[in-house]
């Protein structure tokens, strides 16, 4: 049960919490489903969600935490309205990641730090996405873009409204 202290991001979600608890054998099963709700709700995972989703999930905060920082898709910062990753690991280095990444920002205005001053975008570079064979690629949100040049990027920035 959750503490009186807690923040109270998931109110809302508590009927769907419950019907995903009840899909597993142990309630700590749905830990990573309830951090994605976390995460489509605010855009990422504060550390007052992290304690709360342990204390309705029945496991610690450190745990929660564990998790979180294990697997990249979850944000510990805030993101802009869209999230983009983009790959910097060797076969998109050499087709150009770091030339996509400096004009992603030039176009998003990403001007200071990793969002843009409009709050639309933000960039994060990640390692490799399993897209080597479309170098450089990146991800907005969970959507894969490949073999980006400067039109396609246009594209995608024009797409996210
Ligand atoms: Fe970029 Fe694999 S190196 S997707």
């Amino acid at each position: 049960m959750r503490e009186s202290n807690a923040v109270g991001y998931l109110d809302d979600k508590h009927e769907e919490i419950e019907a995903l608890c009840a899909k597993y054998p142990s309630r700590r099963s749905a830990l990573l489903p309830v951090l994605w709700m976390v995460q489509n709700k605010l855009g990422w995972v504060p550390q007052d969600a992290m304690k709360e989703v342990g204390d309705i999930i029945g496991v610690t905060a450190a745990e929660v935490y564990e998790v979180v920082s294990f697997y990249t898709m979850f944000q510990q910062k805030p993101t802009g309205k869209y999230h983009l990753g983009v790959c910097h690991t060797l076969a998109c280095a050499i087709c150009g990641a770091f030339e996509a990444i400096d004009y992603i920002k030039e176009k998003a205005g990403i001007n200071h730090g990793r969002i843009s001053d409009d709050g639309r975008f933000s960039i994060e570079e990640l390692e490799c996405i399993g897209a080597c064979a479309e170098a450089p690629a990146m991800l907005v949100g969970e959507t894969l873009h490949g073999n980006l040049t400067p039109a396609s990027i246009d594209k995608i920035l024009a797409s996210c409204k």
